[in-house]
């Protein structure tokens, strides 16, 4: 059972700048509510409860605003920060002592998924043991992604970072569910050419051991990663869209965690308090 999660919540956001000149990218809107929210439901979906949240140098106190040590939503939430953004596997780096000796999953502080069979394929995905599980979702396209191949078995068979040749169509998400061998691995891992640390680097060590397997979110669901102003946009009308149209929030925090039981109902008169006046308190009233 995989039961600590981490979110990598730092980048430059070069891409979002200037945006993000002061504001980390994570804590910029999506339609309602702060982007890190997204990523974070994820987890408590999944119902891990003890989450590492990985920060730039100088914004935890701003993170602390908005999410503070997670007791609010029944859960544990600790930082690290990173000094520079020396890539994806780092956080296994920097989260060595908060994994210890349990497995992991990751999460990108910018994707944003949404889906009927999510919960159930996310309750399914932290039962791994051994391995690794990364989430494929497919794509237009392919050739600006990271893509895998997979056979019957929804065994991985290859994985190309930005294929300028077709592969597949396949892109691999930005969550991922990793055994304990990945600090090991992390640690063997040598910066590509732009000087990163590479995510591909680290799940081929486990597709070269023939463990690694993927699941598929299908056409009912919907993964949208928000790394351009553009996509920002996109993932902001698409949230408004269906909140508006179904009355429903999507990843609001404190309506999972009662779900999950894990807070009760006169838990939200505090959230609602610290909140203040807004629509996001109106939605926890009527819970
Ligand atoms: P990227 O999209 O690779 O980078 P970025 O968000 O900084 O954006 P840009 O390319 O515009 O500069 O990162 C994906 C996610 O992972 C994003 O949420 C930031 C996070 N991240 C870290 O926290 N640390 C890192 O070292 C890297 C590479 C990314």
């Amino acid at each position: 059972m995989i039961k600590k999660g981490i979110i990598l919540s730092g980048g430059m956001g070069t891409r979002m700048s200037p945006l993000t000149k002061a504001v980390n990218k994570q804590l910029l809107p999506i339609y309602d509510k702060p982007l890190i929210f997204y990523p974070l439901s994820i987890l408590m979906l999944a119902k891990i409860k003890d989450i590492l949240i990985i920060v730039n140098k100088g914004q935890l106190n701003q993170y602390r605003k908005i999410l503070p040590d997670g007791k609010n939503l029944g859960i544990n939430i600790t930082y690290k920060e990173q000094f520079s953004p020396k890539g994806l596997p780092d956080a296994f780096l920097l989260g060595e002592k908060f994994i210890g000796k349990d497995n992991v999953a990751l999460i990108l502080g910018d994707n944003f998924f949404y889906g009927q069979n999510l919960t159930k394929q996310l309750l399914n995905s932290i039962k791994l043991k051994k391995g690794a599980k990364i989430i494929l979702h497919k794509v237009n396209k392919p050739e600006l992604y990271g893509v895998a191949k997979i056979d019957k078995k929804n065994k991985v068979i290859s994985i190309k970072e930005k294929p300028k040749k077709f592969l597949s169509d396949l892109a691999i998400t930005g969550l991922y569910f990793f055994d304990n061998n990945v600090i090991k691995f992390a640690k063997q891992l040598k910066p590509s050419k732009r000087k990163e640390l590479e995510i591909v680097d680290l799940i081929n060590k486990y597709k070269k051991n023939k463990k690694l397997i993927a699941d598929l979110i299908g056409r009912g669901g919907a993964w949208l990663d928000t790394g351009s102003i553009e996509d920002f946009y996109k993932t902001s009308s698409f949230v408004s869209a269906i909140e508006n149209r179904q009355g429903f929030k999507i990843a609001c925090l404190e309506e999972i965690s009662l779900n999950n039981g894990w807070i009760k109902k006169r838990d939200l008169n505090k959230a609602i308090k610290f909140y203040g006046n807004c629509e996001y308190s109106n939605y926890l009233k009527k819970l």
